[in-house]
């Protein structure tokens, strides 16, 4: 029950689809009762009449063949019955793939959900996030954990009601029983061994979840292997780790089989022990029961209930085992779903969220400003200064100093650890994270492209721009010549990350989606580390033109120190 109580939350899942899911169960009760009981009970009722075995028919049956059939069983009743063959099996057909069709919609439903939970979650959550998780974890719980949610959530879901309530019934009667009978009672001594079940289940689930664990774990690391080698095919051969590469993935592989085969040893035998210990209780029972004087029909009706209790308590013992071996799976998505932000960015607290002004002034000063990405490690302390507007604000400092991270407590992707920062004069961190994202222009270090036409991935910067103020700003960032010789322009589709342009025409590609941008604050870290000086002269022409906005420029070129504006060296 603890192991099904963790799956609770995804049931919640199933309310988008919950008719079509319940249309399928009970075709589900449907095909059962189609096939379990239709032509057993034809067998048993018809066919004595048709055979003229009349005594073994049932009397209502015998009526009506006399009223409406004369008694005649080779006409009409005959082709009836005939054609009642066909009839159930149609109806056992259709309702097996009712049943089919209506638990794929729902289960289809429940995984694409809560993928896009999943997926949107990713969304949000703060970086400390991504340091801690591979890509392979993160794909994998978006694109496989949600199917073995399903597995619980939407194929057990039958079982969960039919496999307890059957135990019950059976259970049930056995206990009424004993209590009429005392040979009875005896025997049902002998079932007692049942609860004895319980800890070779217990065992073998404890055993399937270590695994679980296991492979999810060796599962991601083999997916970031795939990712890490089909992203950078060229380091890996420009450095020959080919044969490397391969020996670290068969090597996983083979820790994947072990775990694999293992799990599956130890599952396969949750059924086997559960039959062998279920038998030595009926030896038992059959033992006392005969001893005490059990009759032979009170031996019949106590094998068919042990029969019906063992049933269920073979499938319980495996959706336990199951249970257990989603636990891996499940603690991945849980630790997305639930992840808590200790590095306090986003939105401290609701209450003191302002909204931040349409117009702003884009005046940043840091206050006595530390920050530590690990405990004990500070990047800087106590920094204070002040980006006035209009100014133009270049860094430079050694390499790892931390004139990316101080620009990214300014987009708060990092809270500063200790003193704040103001905008405009007010704290930033009141402001909701995504409001000061829209209000400053960004070049990262390491732009990203996307695999899209040139046209879009500069209009990311605005994405109401028209195709003219795309093509302005492509030109402002001297990027227009190579577009324009691009095979097809503005609309070029332009790979993954963009690799089919140069390092410098990404990076004219960024500057241009910034400058579309049109925002009071500029950062641009490196931004121009890969252009070539007539470009890099372009770009400086236009930041001189700036006049009524903050710019932060992180750069170590000459350009950048003979720029003629404020200067802070960044030094610890
Ligand atoms: N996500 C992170 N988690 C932990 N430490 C980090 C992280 N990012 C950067 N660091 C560390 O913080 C320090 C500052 O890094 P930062 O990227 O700010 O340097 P930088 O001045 O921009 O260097 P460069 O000129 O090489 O770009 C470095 O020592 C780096 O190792
Ligand atoms: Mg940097």
């Amino acid at each position: 029950m603890e192991a099904l109580k963790r799956f609770f939350p995804y049931f919640r899942y199933l309310k988008y689809v919950w008719g079509r899911f319940a249309l399928g169960l009970i075709f589900g009760v449907l095909f059962s009762l189609s096939s379990g009981l239709g032509l057993p009970i034809m067998a048993e009722t018809v066919f004595p009449i048709l055979f003229g075995n009349t005594e073994n028919a049932p009397k209502w049956l015998c009526r009506i063949v006399e009223t409406y059939f004369a008694n005649d069983v080779s006409g009409g009743f005959l082709l009836l019955c005939s054609f009642g063959i066909p009839a159930t099996i149609l109806i056992r057909v259709l309702s097996g793939w009712a049943n089919g069709y209506y638990m794929n919609y729902a289960g289809i439903s429940v995984v694409q959900q809560l993928q896009k939970d999943v997926f949107s979650k990713i969304q949000d959550i703060p970086f400390a996030f991504f340091k801690k998780s591979q890509t392979g974890e993160i794909i994998a719980s978006v694109l496989n954990y949600p199917n073995e949610i399903r597995r619980v959530v939407v194929d057990m879901s039958n079982d969960i009601i039919k496999q307890p309530l059957t135990l019950i019934a059976a259970v049930s009667f056995l206990i009424y029983k004993s209590f009429t009978s005392e040979s009875f009672s005896m025997a049902f001594i002998g079932v007692l061994t049942v609860p004895i079940l319980i800890f070779p289940i217990r065992q073998i689930a404890k055993y399937l979840s270590k695994r679980s664990k296991q492979l999810v774990a060796v599962g991601e690391t083999l997916n970031s292997l795939v990712i890490e080698t089909v992203q950078s095919p060229m380091e890996v051969r420009a450095f020959n780790l080919e044969k490397r590469q391969k020996a670290r993935f068969s090597q996983l592989l083979d820790t994947f089989f072990t775990f694999t085969i293992k799990s599956v040893r130890s599952s396969l035998m949750i059924s086997p022990s559960i039959e062998f210990i279920s038998s030595v209780g009926f030896g038992i029972a059959l033992y006392l029961g005969v001893k005490n004087g059990m009759q032979q029909e009170e031996f019949f009706a106590l094998f068919i209930a042990l029969y019906m209790a063992y049933g269920p308590i073979k499938r319980l013992g495996q959706m336990h085992g199951l249970l257990r071996q989603l636990e891996g799976p499940l603690t991945r998505l849980e630790s997305i779903l639930n992840f808590e932000d200790n590095l306090k960015a986003g939105v401290k607290s609701k209450a003191i969220v302002k909204e931040i002004p349409d117009k702003i002034e884009g005046e940043i000063e840091f206050v006595n400003v530390s920050f530590s990405y690990e405990k004990g490690e500070a990047v800087f302390e106590n920094l204070n200064f002040k980006i006035e507007k209009g100014k133009v604000f270049a860094l430079s400092g050694k390499s790892g100093v931390g004139k990316s991270t101080l620009v990214n407590l300014i987009l708060r992707f990092y809270e500063p650890t200790r003193g704040h920062i103001l905008l405009d004069g007010e704290n930033l961190a009141h402001f909701d994270p995504k409001e000061i994202r829209q209000k400053i222009a960004y070049v990262p270090q390491m732009p990203l492209l996307f695999n899209d036409s040139l046209m879009e991935n500069i209009r990311i910067g605005n994405p109401n721009a028209s195709d003219r103020d795309v093509i302005k700003a492509a030109k402002e960032a001297n990027a227009l010549e190579f577009i324009e010789n691009s095979p097809n322009g503005f609309a070029t589709i332009i790979g993954e990350k963009g690799s089919t342009l140069s390092g410098g025409q990404r990076q004219r590609i960024a500057i241009a989606r910034a400058l579309l941008k049109d925002s009071p604050i500029l950062i641009f870290d490196e931004a121009t580390s890969a252009l070539d000086e007539n470009n890099r002269d372009v770009f400086y022409e236009w930041i001189k033109k700036c006049k009524d906005k903050s710019i932060i420029i992180i750069d170590h070129t000459k350009s950048a120190q003979d720029f003629p504006r404020e200067w802070i060296n960044l030094k610890f």
